[in-house]
């Protein structure tokens, strides 16, 4: 069992004025087996967070810890973040021309593993996440991510989660851009990684549709940098319907 717990984090973004402050004293702490789900206006700071405990360099951690069980990971480089056991579904998903899925994929496990995976197995059980995920196996061979749709960007997403299978996942959006049918594919990847019963999810959204399919043992409304309000799945429901108005209004009170 593993805990990923954020303490008073505060981050800056590099512009090209200067460093702008985004997030601004995030607590939060994912124990394994829970579903984590972040909801939050546009512009409040949540692919922010993503990016910041992933490691992106364009992001600087002024103060404030991100601890995976006794590992600070603020320190960190982002590969070594992932040997940690953090794994990051990007909102946008980056191309990458002449990388295929399949050696990114294979280079990335045995970055992780410390050992190439065999490569009969690996490659069946590569077909078999693309089969899971509906996407053809002719997606192995092409460029990752070049020309891949919005939704195919997002299972890819998954299938990468299925074959890396992380302690800990951060799913930016993952559901955005998702046909009907895509979202239930999707969810089930989400649901067989959490079925292990031992790995967490911070799942970022905007729309309660995911949480039909994804059930999140807690919620939390992230307003201007920092977590507003937190409450169990009831809460979700509970901003589709009101919105984030209120939240917005309370924090903005309390500056
Ligand atoms: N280079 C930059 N210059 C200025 N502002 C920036 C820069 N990069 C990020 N920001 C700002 O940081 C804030 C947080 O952005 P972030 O992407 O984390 O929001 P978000 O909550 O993920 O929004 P969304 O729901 O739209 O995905 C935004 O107001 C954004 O404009
Ligand atoms: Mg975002």
């Amino acid at each position: 069992m593993a805990t990923l717990k954020i303490s008073d984090l505060h981050v800056d973004v590099e512009t090209e004025d200067g460093p702008k402050p985004i997030l601004k004293g995030v607590n939060l702490t994912v124990s394994s087996g829970e579903v984590h789900a972040i909801m939050g206006p546009n512009g409040s700071g949540k692919s922010t967070l993503a990016y910041s405990l992933a490691g992106h360099p364009k992001y600087k951690i002024t103060s404030g810890s991100v601890l995976l069980d006794d590992v600070e990971l603020t320190g960190l480089t982002v590969d070594q973040r992932a040997r940690a056991g953090l794994f990051l579904a990007m909102q946008y998903p980056v191309e990458v021309p002449g990388v295929s899925v399949t050696n990114f994929l294979r280079t990335a496990k045995t970055a992780l593993s410390g050992e190439a995976p065999k490569v009969r197995t690996w490659v069946k059980d590569v077909n078999a996440a693309m089969d899971r995920l509906g996407l053809d196996h002719s997606f192995a061979a092409r460029s990752l991510n070049e020309g891949f749709s919005g939704g195919e960007k997002k299972r890819n997403e998954i299938v990468q989660l299925e074959m890396l299978n992380p302690s800990f996942a951060i799913l930016d959006e993952t559901d955005s851009g998702l046909d009907i049918d895509a979202l239930r594919i999707v969810s089930e990847g989400v649901n067989r990684y959490t079925a292990q019963g031992d790995r967490g999810v911070l799942l970022i959204t905007h729309y309660t549709r995911i949480l039909n399919y994804i059930t999140p043992d807690f919620v939390h409304v992230f307003v201007d940098g920092r977590i507003a309000a937190e409450g169990g799945p009831e809460l979700a429901d509970n901003l589709e319907a009101e919105g984030y108005d209120r939240f917005v209004r309370a924090v903005a009170a309390s500056e």
